[in-house]
């Protein structure tokens, strides 16, 4: 799916919020058979944040909301709507932006969750400026948000080592005509299903004392195939933005890459031709943490002073289902 937006529509404030528990890729060591080598050199990552028990999604992405309104200076009763971003609902129903806005006061708005996994927020923000543009809406918050470890077998290393928990939260609404969001690509390949997935927990397969003693309320993975889809369809829908926009790499601000690992995010840059340093990068702090990557990657590169009026920034992701898609943005402010 393409973009056709018919109004300049952006992003104009962000937040993010993680859990305070830091765990080290030496306090991993000390739960599953690996070293603090092996996942460096394999993810890049370094440490990461878990919630405490009884911490919910919802908990997270209202904290990360409320930093956002408040960069934003304006309060959560002009909200139109809130679109949670999330594999991680705190429960199956009600939906977290309803959780999310009770818990900031967003009197006015409606929501939804939307679930495409780890392109999650790409398509939650593509979703929110299309509710812009149409002028139904005018403020919408996006928020990624997600609590992996409520996901994460503790004993399987090849996905323990992976995951955080935290959120990130946008404010989309009309923007300077010209900036914002210029383009976007959303794609999905449902065959791609066996390669990453929850098993049991849905309406297929619902929650038994079986299908938890066989553990298929965690994740599953083949880490090899996501792997190399993930940086095959990054690089091209990436490369896709810039080319179908005549915008050259080297003018390109800032590439945003789901945060998955390392070496997958340095791939896809790579195939754009791009310095290490126009490549945001979190995952050494705070792992992947699905819906949340993009927006506190954002966060951070604004807070660090990496992003100025017009410049260029792709976002690109990938999850799955599979999902992936990109996004190109002139930013606004
Ligand atoms: C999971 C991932 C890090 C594994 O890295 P890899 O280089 O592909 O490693 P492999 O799966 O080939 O495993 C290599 C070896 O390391 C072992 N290994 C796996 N996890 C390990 C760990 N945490 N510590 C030590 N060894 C580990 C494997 O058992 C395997 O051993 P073997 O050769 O004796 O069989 C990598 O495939 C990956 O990042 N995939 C994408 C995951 C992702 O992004 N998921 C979210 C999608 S949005």
């Amino acid at each position: 799916m393409t973009r056709s937006l018919t109004h300049s529509v952006g992003i104009t404030a962000t937040g993010q919020f993680y859990p305070e528990r830091i765990v080290t890729n030496k306090d991993i060591a000390a739960m599953v058979d690996t070293t603090d080598e092996w996942i460096t050199t394999r993810t890049g990552i370094h440490q990461r944040r878990w919630v405490e028990p009884g911490v919910g999604s919802s908990d997270l992405g209202a904290a990360a909301l409320k930093m956002a309104l408040a960069n934003r200076g304006v309060g959560a009763d002009t909200l139109d709507a809130i679109v949670a971003c999330t594999v991680t609902p705190d429960m199956m129903f009600p939906c977290t932006a309803a959780l999310i806005q009770d818990k900031v006061g967003a009197s006015k708005a409606y929501g939804f969750d939307l679930n495409a996994a780890c392109s999650s927020f790409l398509f939650g923000l593509s979703t929110a400026a299309a509710m812009v543009a149409s002028g139904a809406v005018q403020r919408v918050a996006v928020v990624g948000c997600d609590v992996m470890t409520s996901i994460m077998n503790p004993q399987d290393r090849n996905t323990v080592v992976l995951f955080g928990d935290g959120a990130g939260a946008v404010i989309v609404e009309r923007v300077e005509e010209g900036y914002g969001i210029l383009d976007f690509e959303n794609r999905v390949d449902g065959s791609g299903a066996p390669y990453l997935c929850m098993p049991a927990g849905g309406s297929r397969k619902p929650a038994s004392a079986e299908t938890v003693a066989a553990g298929e309320h965690y994740i599953h993975q083949q880490g090899q195939e996501v792997f190399k889809n993930a940086v095959r369809e990054m690089a091209e829908v990436s490369r896709l933005m810039l080319d179908r926009n005549g915008v050259d790499p080297k003018d390109l601000g800032l590439f945003i890459p789901h945060q998955a690992n390392h070496r997958i995010m340095e791939a896809a840059a790579k195939r754009l031709e791009l310095p290490a340093e126009r490549m945001a990068n979190n995952i050494t702090q705070y792992a992947n943490t699905t819906s949340a990557t993009l927006p506190t990657a954002l966060h951070q590169s604004l807070e660090a002073g990496k992003v100025k009026k017009g410049d260029y920034i792709v976002f690109a992701a990938f999850g799955a289902g599979f999902t992936w898609g990109g996004m190109l943005m002139k930013w606004a402010y």
